[in-house]
């Protein structure tokens, strides 16, 4: 389906042979390029740095055609010594050649919201005149060939729905470095020009070896665990949130009337912000993550005290990484000299279903709007980031690592509400 490209649309003024002509020779280069409104804004904001002891703004370059030729120049550039991790190119240049072809897979665990990310990767390449192919089942598909050309109508009405419209899942022969080759080797022959990840930890290392491999690779984190480095949140988190607080009111009912402790397991592998944030939002009177472990005595002590205080229930949120089991520590509970009586609910997949909520909605469509964009632009080995209330396009191997999500401040919020 051919679209008025924003190649002609956005053309930068004044380049009569892109990419040719005497050109600075550096050594290794960035180029920031700020994205303007208007074309002829472009002169100011074109900028290079040289990565001498950090990045040395050296710009603004003297005309446009002077950026372009740099900026060109630096691309070619950034294959050659990308091994060094000397180069890195942000922003966007409207006039570069826009990819023929690029596939699209959503790989690892389902996330709500997964689907608004498809969406708006599918409909960026067609507005930029890129053919789009869905891989079905994530890299599964990649190495069985099963793909399929996504329109625009492909992927319409998907935003409401949770799971993903391409199929997701983990794939373990893509371990495998030879596996990975041939899957490039493949890509190439069938003319593909640049993938997108969609996915969590495990799939940003597949995308990164795909990337090392010479495939133009970007991923947009979606898991609903939240536990992906350089990004404060990730696509189905936020739905995983509030379907797990929806279970903990219910769960609290029951609790009250019976003056029962209530343990309630939710998922996030190794991290514990799911447990946190639905613990907040729900008013559970514990919260064990896997960050924090905690003692048998430190739980058994805190639920005297909450008793002494008259509470009718006491919830436990349980991280699914955390030390023991629902069924463990409810087992615990009951064996000890306990003043409430336990039980135990595992809420499991029920998590990773359901309507994304509006947040996972606009979260994916941004993400998948900037990621589609970066790969266009000849970014590779990148992670779209949602930071400072942006999406942010960063380096893989430059992420800022993920501390603890249960900070001070939440601490003192948690003890407050509970009290
Ligand atoms: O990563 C998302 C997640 O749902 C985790 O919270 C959970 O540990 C894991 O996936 C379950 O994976 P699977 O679907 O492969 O059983």
């Amino acid at each position: 389906m051919k679209q008025p490209g924003v190649t002609r649309a956005l053309p930068v003024r004044g380049i009569s042979k892109p990419g040719q002509g005497p050109g600075a020779r550096y050594d290794s280069l960035a180029v920031t390029y700020f994205p303007s409104k208007l074309p002829c804004q472009y002169r100011r904001r074109w900028s290079v740095s040289l990565p001498c002891s950090g990045w040395v703004r050296v710009g603004p370059l003297r005309s446009n055609h002077q950026a372009y030729r740099v900026y060109r120049r630096s691309w070619t550039h950034v294959k050659r010594v990308d091994a060094l991790k000397t180069i890195r190119m942000t922003g966007r240049c409207y006039n570069r050649r826009v990819m023929k072809k690029i596939g699209v897979l959503a790989s690892g665990g389902d996330a709500p919201g997964m689907n608004a990310a498809i969406r708006a990767v599918t409909r960026t390449a067609l507005f930029r005149g890129a053919e789009v192919w869905g891989f079905w089942d994530g890299y599964n598909g990649l190495l069985d060939h099963r793909v399929e050309e996504l329109t625009t109508w492909h992927v319409a009405g998907s935003l409401r729905h949770g799971g993903s419209i391409i199929g997701a899942g983990r794939c373990e022969p893509f371990l495998d470095a030879d596996v990975r080759i041939k899957a490039v080797e493949e890509l190439r022959e069938d003319g593909f020009e640049g993938l997108v990840v969609i996915g969590g930890e495990g799939s940003m290392q597949g995308a990164w070896e795909l990337h090392k491999l010479g495939m133009p690779t970007v991923c947009i984190p979606a898991t609903i665990d939240n536990d992906m480095p350089g990004t404060e949140i990730t696509i189905g988190a936020d739905t995983a949130i509030n379907t797990a607080m929806e279970a903990i009111d219910r769960l609290q009912d029951t609790a009250a009337a019976h003056r029962r402790a209530m343990i309630v397991e939710v998922m996030g592998r190794q991290c514990g912000y799911i447990a946190i944030m639905a613990g907040l939002a729900s008013g559970a009177e514990m919260v064990i993550t896997p960050e924090r472990p905690m003692e048998l005595e430190g739980i058994f002590e805190e639920m005297r005290q909450v008793w002494l205080r008259g509470k009718r229930h006491f919830i436990i949120v349980l991280a699914e990484g955390a030390r023991w089991g629902a069924a463990e520590l409810a087992q615990l509970i009951n064996e000890s000299d306990k003043p409430y009586d336990a039980r135990y609910t595992v809420l499991g997949y029920i998590q990773r279903g359901g309507v994304p909520t509006r947040f996972d909605r606009i979260l994916g469509t941004r993400m998948g709007v900037k990621g589609a964009d970066a790969l266009l632009d000849g970014a590779s080995g990148a992670l779209v980031c949602w930071r400072n209330n942006r999406s942010q396009v960063l380096p893989i191997d430059e992420l800022p690592p993920r501390g603890d999500p249960w900070d001070e401040m939440l601490g003192r919020v948690h003890a407050i509400s509970t009290m």
